[in-house]
């Protein structure tokens, strides 16, 4: 515990006697297993589509800064501080296949910023690259149906055009078949 903690450099230099600014500061974090992992729940759960908002809530009976890990990332993608009831909500919104993989939680219990709780269980996500039916895709779709139904309708009035002439061709201009009569 004594060794955690905030570290900073700096220099000094004699001629002339000068003290350099300090460095940007790293923090010394203990992971303590005395302190239980928190838990960890998804909504939407498993395989969601492209664009939908996902909402990872992390508890704990700490109350101290919730931190979200995403496997692979040595750092956390986000902190929360916990609601009174000690669940952490973290929110990724418009998840794409890059938002695909492995969550887990951490917690720093309160008045302890440099011990950190274990990793908890995880949860996996997954999109599916297919978008959801979304408001903009509905409209798309409204649109291309309509579209399809005007050339249709078009089509259908060059058909009974064509086949009009047709008949009257035969019936005023065509005498092969008035002959067999
Ligand atoms: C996702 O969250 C953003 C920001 O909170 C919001 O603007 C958007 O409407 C939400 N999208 C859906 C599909 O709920």
């Amino acid at each position: 515990w004594v060794h955690t903690g905030t570290y900073q450099c700096l220099y000094r230099v004699s001629e002339p006697a000068e003290t350099s600014e300090r460095s940007d500061p790293v923090e010394l974090v203990l992971t303590d297993h005395c302190f239980p992992p928190p838990g960890i729940s998804m909504s939407p759960k498993e395989r969601v589509g492209m664009g939908t908002n996902i909402t990872i809530r992390c508890s704990n009976m700490y109350q101290g800064a919730t931190f979200l890990h995403k496997d692979g990332h040595s750092v956390p993608i986000q902190q929360q501080d916990p609601d009174g009831g000690g669940t952490a909500t973290f929110t990724l919104v418009g998840v794409t296949p890059a938002d695909n993989g492995t969550y887990r939680c951490s917690y720093h219990p309160k008045g302890f910023p440099f011990l950190s709780s274990p990793l908890g269980d995880s949860v996996a996500l997954e999109v599916t690259p297919t978008p959801p039916m979304a408001e903009s895709h509905g409209n798309l779709l409204v649109a291309v149906l309509r579209v399809c139904a005007a050339a249709l309708i078009f089509c259908l009035g060059v058909f009974f055009v064509l086949n009009a002439r047709n008949l009257w061709i035969r019936r005023d201009g065509s005498p092969a078949g008035e002959k067999v009569k």
